[in-house]
């Protein structure tokens, strides 16, 4: 069955688009926290993306992604109607969804896109959640309506004070941390510097954090080793270990260090593509 791109938003023109894919069997098996990995033609590289919504009824998922090289340019030359190659998934573990209280689930860029599923689940199984987003500045914030729509709180960050708190995600989480004794779990999902900070917010308060991973994925099911990740001083795969982990355990230089392992090649791929195709 084709994975038919049902309907197309840009959500920051040019930028950051989401979409509604056909997926049936992915839309009835996903669960918060999985994510697919797409391949756009027969040669290209495969990519990872959250999973940022389902619907099982209508068969559809939806992903939202960020252009940031070749293959995030292609995939945003599609629109409505066109066919996307292969959608593989889902895949990952999906979250650990306890009773807990209160939940605080704190997203940055298009990760607030993948922390959106996350908090839902939260929700559902009824945690109180409050969701704390960031942005360089207002017109680059996503998701707020549709996290204001189950969130018990949406609380909100941008770096030139546009909007809500002027300053970064995490003050607006410690100073949270500080007045609230109750809150059960913390969880990031965006840049791994803003997902280290999270980590460095919430050590000092002894709450469990959790992060989700985002280190470079080639098949998606624990064979290549391409993911590798150090958690707890031990390798695992975020693929199929995570993507989610204790952020408090979590070795974020080594993650740095790896993911910037191909800008070079990236660049330079990017840079072919945009010369070929405009
Ligand atoms: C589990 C997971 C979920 C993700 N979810 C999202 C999402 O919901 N939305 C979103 O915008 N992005 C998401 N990403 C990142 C996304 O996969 C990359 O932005 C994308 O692969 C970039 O490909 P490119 O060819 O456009 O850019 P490139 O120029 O190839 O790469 C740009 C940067 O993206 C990262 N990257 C490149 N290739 C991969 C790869 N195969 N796997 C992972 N990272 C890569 C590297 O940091 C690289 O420097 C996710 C990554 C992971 C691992
Ligand atoms: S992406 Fe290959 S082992 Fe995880």
């Amino acid at each position: 069955m084709p994975n038919t791109i049902v309907k197309k938003k840009g959500l920051i023109p040019g930028r950051v688009s989401e979409m509604i894919i056909s997926a049936p069997e992915i839309a009835t098996k996903a669960r918060p926290g999985n994510f697919v990995v797409l391949r756009l033609s027969p040669q290209g590289e495969r990519i990872p993306l959250t999973i940022a919504d389902t619907d099982p009824q209508a068969g559809t998922i939806t992903i939202v992604y960020m252009v940031l090289g070749k293959t995030t340019a292609m995939l945003e030359k599609l629109v409505q109607g066109d066919d996307i190659l292969d959608v593989c998934g889902p895949l990952g573990k999906p979250t650990r969804l306890d009773k807990v209280g209160t939940v605080i689930c704190v997203g940055g860029g298009t990760g607030i896109a993948a922390m959106h599923h996350i908090a839902k689940g939260h929700h559902r199984v009824g945690n109180r959640v409050v969701a704390i987003i960031g942005a360089r500045s207002k017109d680059l914030l996503l998701f707020e309506k549709e996290l204001a729509s189950f969130c018990d709180e949406v609380l909100v960050a941008t770096d030139d004070g546009s909007y809500g708190h002027k300053g970064f995600v995490t003050e607006v989480l410690a100073k949270r941390l500080a007045q609230d004794a109750h809150v059960g779990e913390v969880v990031g999902v965006g840049p791994v510097p803003m997902m280290r900070a999270v980590a460095e917010t919430t050590r000092p308060f002894k709450v469990r954090t959790i992060v989700s991973l985002n280190p470079i994925m080639v098949d998606g099911i624990g064979m290549c080793g391409a993911c590798r990740v150090t958690v707890g001083g031990k390798t695992r795969f975020a693929c199929v270990d995570g993507p989610e982990f204790d952020a408090h355990s979590v070795d974020f230089d080594e993650l740095m260090r790896r993911l910037g392992s191909f800008r070079e090649q990236e660049q330079a791929s990017y840079n072919t593509y945009c010369e070929c195709h405009g």
